[in-house]
């Protein structure tokens, strides 16, 4: 017996929802590979910063560095600014560990209808690496003059050669190891003229690296349009901090619903913690109405197992969510059924065995 120590951490709205729908699926496909896990469940999220002024502890990132993973719902929700919430939980943890690649199948599952019209799952299958340590989401900047005619607002973008480089070199590795055959960039080198242009000689000195494959760059306006009208263009899709978050939204959407999107926050060293979350947020729209899908979370739940080396079992698990999908099984709303995340998730239970 395998016993994998994971810091579970539901978040906020749905987050309670999906995520003991994924450790139940966790704990059927452990039963049948033979691993026993050790669940540390954190109540850190919103309504603790309601009563303490914080998010999470300020030992957290110290006690989640003694787990071999993290699976966490969802941060944010009403009464609390989300700049406040997502620096006070979610990107400490992305910056902490060192969680430098965020890994986003984008995949449409058969038995997903496709808001493409024409469009099967053999047209939608790639990968977004969004680099998720620097970039965009920096913390240099400031406002002036608050309230004031002459108010003012800076952000400054950072892009270093070792951040760039080693995100780079994921996406061409992880291309090759999955064996597809094109690294796309997203850039802005128009526009943006000093991160971008050095983002697109980057990604060239990389591609150098990997003569075996082929790459192809689009400006990130266009790029958004092709991801609707070309799906079947992509392989493995390189972004930045900004645009990997849109496009990762964008692309699970075209492939039939946000709900089923899982992403994995990956130290690749090995020397921390990687975490593992659905892509979409906390629904506050419809949280607390048990309607949430679950298959982004359980998702999520393959590809820790993934990560942690335990392939089958989470081939398992995909496998699972595949037969539901197709099946005549229980769909949650936004899938178009009527089911709930429980019985949703008790199918893919089911499924396994
Ligand atoms: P969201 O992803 O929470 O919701 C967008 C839309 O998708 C809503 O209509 C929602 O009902 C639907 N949706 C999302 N997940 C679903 C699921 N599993 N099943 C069915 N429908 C689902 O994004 P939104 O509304 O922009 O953000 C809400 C809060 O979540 C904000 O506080 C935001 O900051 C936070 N957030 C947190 C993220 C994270 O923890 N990684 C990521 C994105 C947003
Ligand atoms: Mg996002």
């Amino acid at each position: 017996m395998t016993t994998l120590k994971v810091a579970v951490i539901p978040g906020d709205g749905i987050g309670w929802e999906v995520v003991p729908e994924g450790l139940k699926v966790l704990e059927a496909v452990g039963r049948k590979h033979g691993l026993d896990y050790a669940f540390t469940e954190y109540d850190w999220g919103c309504e603790r910063f309601h009563k303490t002024g914080r998010l999470m502890p300020e030992d957290g990132l110290e006690r989640l560095k003694e787990s071999d993973a993290i699976f966490l719902g969802a941060v944010g929700f009403p009464g609390v600014p989300d700049h406040v919430s997502l620096w006070g939980l979610l990107i400490p943890i992305r910056r902490e560990m060192h969680q430098y690649v965020n890994l986003r199948p984008v995949r449409m599952m058969k038995g997903m209808k496709c808001p493409l019209a024409n469009r099967g799952p053999e047209d939608i299958d790639f990968w977004v690496i969004r680099e998720n340590n620097e970039g965009e989401y920096s913390e240099i900047g400031g406002r002036l003059n608050r309230g004031t005619d002459r108010e003012m607002a800076i952000q400054e973008t950072v892009m270093t050669r070792h951040g760039t480089d080693r995100i780079m070199r994921y996406a061409f590795d992880l291309c090759r190891r999955v064996g597809k055959q094109k690294v796309t960039s997203a850039t802005k080198s128009n526009g943006i003229i000093h991160t971008m242009p050095f983002w697109d000689e980057r990604f060239e000195a990389i591609a150098a690296e990997y003569p075996d494959l082929k790459t192809d760059k689009y400006h990130i306006d266009i790029l958004t349009a092709h991801f609707v009208l070309h799906p079947d263009w992509f392989d493995v899709v390189v972004g930045s901090n900004l645009f990997g978050d849109i496009l990762s939204d964008l692309g699970p959407a075209v492939a039939g619903s946000i709900g089923i999107a899982p992403s994995a926050n990956i130290n690749p060293e090995g020397d921390y913690p990687s975490m593992f979350e659905p892509v979409h947020g906390s629904a506050p729209d419809i949280a607390g109405k048990g309607i949430a899908n679950p298959i982004g979370q359980i998702w999520s739940g393959a590809m820790m197992l993934e990560h942690l080396g335990h392939q089958a079992a989470a081939d398992d698990i995909v496998k699972a969510i595949e037969t539901v999908l197709e099946g005549a099984g229980p769909k949650t709303p936004d899938i178009g059924g009527q089911a709930t995340t429980k019985d949703l998730g008790d199918a893919i239970v089911e499924a396994l065995k």
